[in-house]
């Protein structure tokens, strides 16, 4: 199968694997597990942070930073196609207490003077806002860069109103990679980061949340609260710090075949590009083709092809380490065939 449905669908390598296998281990909730503090000692540092914390998930990551910075009652500022509001099932309101005020932006990108706007808390009926996230790369909008000078702008006007801002970092290292940018550049910007080992970087499980040392320490107690202090974890931290110390550099070649794939996808008739392509996303538009969405995406599974649904007409494909340039000819050899 080459499946193209999400860059969270690769397995560990071998040396992951084999990593984990031998991984030093100890007691992690009582900070005891060498493997996890090299790996959040290794994050903290490629990040710029003072602290970073070993979490189950990257949903878990940006809850525990909505429940730290947040108190019930408080709004929180999110793009409207964000992750956190799309597909975290209202974890914020169900855990916080907190309603999320979106704003529609611009590749994933909100104007820094909506931001602005939407800043509340003076008069006695509004709640205030409690914290403002940014998602980068962001997920919907095709794996759009959000733009750095856009990150400084939000957190200037963040810091003039004494609000936290979060970054849900699920694909940073893939926004750093294709523009050439440091993720510090972009974790300065923030007060909390998350990012996913389990997605382009090819870890099995986890990701990571970082900020200020006062911050992971309350963090550290949210994530025992919800369940996530776990023990001997060390045998999930060692891929994990194989992704960071390997796997970096790798994503170069995700965006390289997204590109590859969506330079062949527009020059099938039918398929256009629903947004550019930046990283190791591709969303295409399907309603000028003759096929409807779950025709084109059965087609594709009896070709050993996996790939979404994303929406009425669209569907999404997402490089990851499980696919090849071959991989790429082939599966715009069978669309072409299809369509
Ligand atoms: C932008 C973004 N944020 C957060 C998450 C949540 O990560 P997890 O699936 O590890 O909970 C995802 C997962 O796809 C994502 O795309």
């Amino acid at each position: 199968m080459i499946d193209l449905r999400s860059d969270t669908v690769t397995k560990p390598s071998e040396k992951m694997r084999k990593a984990m296998y031998e991984a030093e281990v100890g007691d992690d909730v009582y900070g005891e597990d060498p493997t996890v503090n090299k790996l959040e000692e290794t994050a903290a540092a490629i990040l710029g942070k003072e602290k970073a914390l070993f979490v189950t998930s990257g949903t878990q990551g940006n809850q525990i930073a909505g429940l730290v910075h947040c108190r019930a009652g408080q709004e929180v500022i999110v793009e409207s196609q964000a992750h956190i509001f799309l597909y975290e099932a209202a974890a914020m309101s169900a855990f916080a207490g907190v309603q999320t005020r979106t704003i529609t932006g611009k590749r994933g990108a909100m104007n820094p003077l909506d931001v602005k706007a939407a800043i509340r808390g003076e008069d006695i009926h509004e709640p205030e806002t409690g914290l403002i996230c940014i998602e980068n790369t962001h997920n919907k909008a095709g794996g759009a860069i959000v733009p750095l000078d856009n990150m400084k702008e939000i957190y200037r006007i963040a810091q003039e109103h004494h609000i936290p801002v979060h970054l849900d970092g699920a694909r940073l290292f893939n926004a750093s990679v294709a523009s050439g940018i440091p993720v510090s550049d972009f974790a300065a910007c923030t007060d909390s980061v998350q990012f996913c080992l389990s997605k382009g970087l090819g870890a099995p499980v986890g990701s990571i949340i970082a900020g200020a040392e006062e911050f992971i320490a309350k963090a550290r107690k949210w994530r025992k609260r919800l369940g996530g202090g776990l023990r001997q974890v060390g045998v999930l931290a060692a891929p994990g710090l194989i992704a960071l110390n390997e796997n970096i550099d790798r994503l170069f070649e995700d965006h390289e075949n997204a590109k590859l794939l969506a330079e062949g996808l527009v020059n099938i008739s039918g398929i256009e590009l629903e947004t550019k392509v930046e990283t190791n996303i591709i969303i295409i538009n399907i309603t000028k083709a003759n096929k409807t969405t779950e025709e084109l995406l059965n087609a594709l599974y009896e070709n050993g092809i996996a790939a979404g649904a994303f929406g009425p007409n669209l569907i999404r494909f997402v490089t990851n380490n499980g696919v090849t340039k071959n991989d790429i000819d082939k599966v715009l050899a069978v669309i072409h065939n299809i369509l």
